[in-house]
């Protein structure tokens, strides 16, 4: 390995195709310092594929879904983990790694499904429907995996669902999650309401409008959207598997709806597909940026701890998903 720190400069290659000479300016340093940082205080960022392209390909060790980003957290060498992402991923992080420092660059970088349950929320369902178990979408607080038997991701839902042998499951929180589920299985599911505000505000309008304007369009969906958005899509799965999608088929045209910079990403790494670009951007994934993840490293902040009440609950409920 080499010990020579690259220079911003020689970075510009990878995000050239998506950001602008004048933009790539205000991001040089940060980038810069980032690097020597990093390897200053032996620090991995970890980032999820709905950061910005700077982020994502300019400064990130591991990238990837939020299933990937768990995997992969578990076999890290390092003394800090800076997530860039939203707050459960960073949570998800500290439970595989209790003994590693593990940072976010904002504390409000929230997600509306994990604010839509607690875990009281959780302890009543279980007297609603006592013996049915409890599947937990990762996008959930540590306190709400804790009252969990597993979690999930979208990458894994059927397969965890599957892997129970039995005939009811609850599953929390995402509503259309579970409804998305439920239509591939025989498992009979009992749903939460919450909802993702930035898959939620997609339709099946959007898709038929799209069609008409970009003949030939192969449309992607984030199972995270509406039932009839999913119907009408070509093919629905977690952002990894939207990723992939595109890699191995390599549609002429292609809409993913999800999260905006996801279709950049992916699109620097596939210059022969053309990006249709109607997207929802998530607010909470927007908080992190390349001047909060040097001040991360620089101030060692926001510290993400877990209550001792919940952590090795919480542990086990993603362990037991990990294994599936
Ligand atoms: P993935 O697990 O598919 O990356 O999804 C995480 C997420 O928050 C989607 O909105
Ligand atoms: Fe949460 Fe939706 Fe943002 Fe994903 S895109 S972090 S589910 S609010």
């Amino acid at each position: 390995m080499s010990w020579t720190l690259p220079s911003a400069a020689s970075l510009y290659h990878r995000v050239q195709r998506i950001i602008p000479p004048v933009e790539w300016a205000a991001f040089s340093d940060d980038i810069e310092a980032i690097l020597a940082l990093k390897r200053e205080r032996s620090a991995v960022i970890l980032a999820h594929n709905y950061q910005t392209p700077e982020i994502f390909h300019c400064v990130a060790d591991i990238v990837g879904d939020s299933l990937a980003l768990a995997r992969k957290a578990m076999t890290v060498d390092a003394d800090i983990i800076v997530l860039a992402g939203v707050h459960f991923m960073a949570e998800t992080a500290k439970l595989l790694n209790p003994d590693k420092t593990v940072l976010i660059p904002d504390l409000a970088a929230g997600c509306s499904l994990a604010d839509s349950i607690t875990a009281e929320d959780v302890r009543l369902m279980r007297q609603r429907y006592p013996g049915v178990p409890v599947v937990t979408y990762v996008n959930t607080s540590a306190a709400v995996k804790a009252e969990s038997d597993i979690c999930c991701t979208s990458g894994n839902a059927l397969a965890v669902i599957e892997s129970l042998g039995v005939q009811r499951v609850i599953m929390l929180p995402d509503e259309y999650l579970a409804l998305n589920i439920a239509a591939q299985t025989s498992v009979e599911i009992i749903a939460w309401k919450g909802h993702c505000e930035v898959h939620e505000r997609f339709t099946p309008a959007d898709i038929s409008e799209l069609r008409d304007a970009y003949p030939g369009v192969t449309v992607l969906a984030h199972p995270e959207c509406p039932p009839e958005v999913v119907a009408v899509a070509d093919f629905a799965g977690s952002t990894a598997a939207m990723s992939d999608y595109v890699g191995r088929h390599k549609p002429a045209r292609v809409v993913l709806m999800t999260e905006c910079s996801m279709s950049d990403n992916v699109a620097i790494e596939h210059p022969e597909v053309e990006f249709v670009r109607p997207c929802n951007l998530c607010p909470h994934m927007k908080r992190i940026t390349l001047t909060n993840i040097r001040s991360a490293l620089e101030q060692n902040r926001h510290l993400v701890t877990i209550d001792p009440q919940v952590i090795d609950r919480a542990r086990r409920a993603v362990e037991r998903m990990l294994s599936v």
